[in-house]
């Protein structure tokens, strides 16, 4: 059955877009078929797996259809959000506003065959992105930072997660996973503890570094796993992999 997980957080530039990515990789690396959708209209995630930026297809304008989706050079099918006018954007919200389930419907629309996980990178916080993403997700993956502002959003979040998903028995959870830990921080590593307590087993067991090869990489228009494979960084998102895949599976 094909999985959905949705990337999601209270605060910008946590580090969604760049470990959906790195993840969607790791997952293709592990021989799994997988589309990540750009549900943001930032657009941004082109960056992370080298696509063309002038490319003006994508969501917005083709829908999740099979005629949609790209083939990105690392191996992960991909649909952008595309690039559109702000009124065209305008239009395309009040859309996904009359139908929170389009999404959802869209993706089961391409059958159980065609993908073994579909992931989902939204825009921070509150959004008709999120809506959709949630309606549509089998698990929530909650990307945070070891720092207290993280940790005051975390209930904002948890709300969000939980106004879209609880009438739905086939949604599974909601994740905890924190992005560049400070390597050797008392202050991180107290924040992790804190936050372990609150939440048990529903934080990831292992942490993603923090790691200049990281934002080289994005310089670089490619996933940290293929430029460096062998960085702290890599390490730690092929082990949340793993744990994810075993979670999963
Ligand atoms: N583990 C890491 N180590 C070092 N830098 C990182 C790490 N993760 C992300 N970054 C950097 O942080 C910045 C923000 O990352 P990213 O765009 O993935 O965040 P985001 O949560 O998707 O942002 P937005 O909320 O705007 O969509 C980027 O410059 C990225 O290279
Ligand atoms: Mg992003």
């Amino acid at each position: 059955m094909t999985q959905v997980l949705a990337f999601v957080s209270a605060k910008g530039g946590v580090g969604k877009s760049t470990v959906a990515a790195n993840i969607a990789t790791a997952l293709v690396q592990r021989k799994k078929n997988v589309l990540l959708i750009d549900l943001d209209p930032q657009n941004s995630q082109r960056f992370h797996l080298g696509m063309d930026p002038e490319e003006i297809a994508g969501l917005a304008r083709e829908g999740i259809e099979p005629g949609s989706i790209f083939d990105s050079p690392y191996g992960v099918s991909f649909i952008p959000f595309g690039r559109v006018s702000e009124s065209e954007l305008q239009e395309f919200e009040s859309q996904l506003k009359l139908n929170p389930r389009w999404v959802a419907e869209s993706i089961r629309s391409l059958g159980e065959n065609m993908f073994d996980y579909v992931i989902l990178d939204t825009p921070p916080g509150p959004s008709v992105f999120l809506q959709q993403a949630l309606l549509a997700a089998h698990r929530a993956l909650v990307i945070l930072l070891a720092d207290a502002a993280s940790f005051a959003t975390i209930e904002k979040i948890q709300d969000l997660v939980t106004q879209y998903t609880a009438q739905r028995t086939e949604f599974k959870g909601a994740h905890f996973l924190i992005n560049q830990m400070p390597i050797n921080s008392k202050l991180g590593h107290q924040v992790r503890n804190a936050m372990s307590a609150h939440y048990g087993e529903h934080l990831v067991p292992a942490s993603i570094h923090r790691d200049a090869r990281v934002a080289q990489a994005l310089a670089y228009e490619r996933p940290v796993l293929q430029y460096e494979p062998g960085c702290k960084a890599s390490l730690d998102l092929q082990y949340v992999t793993d744990w994810l895949l075993n979670s999963t599976d």
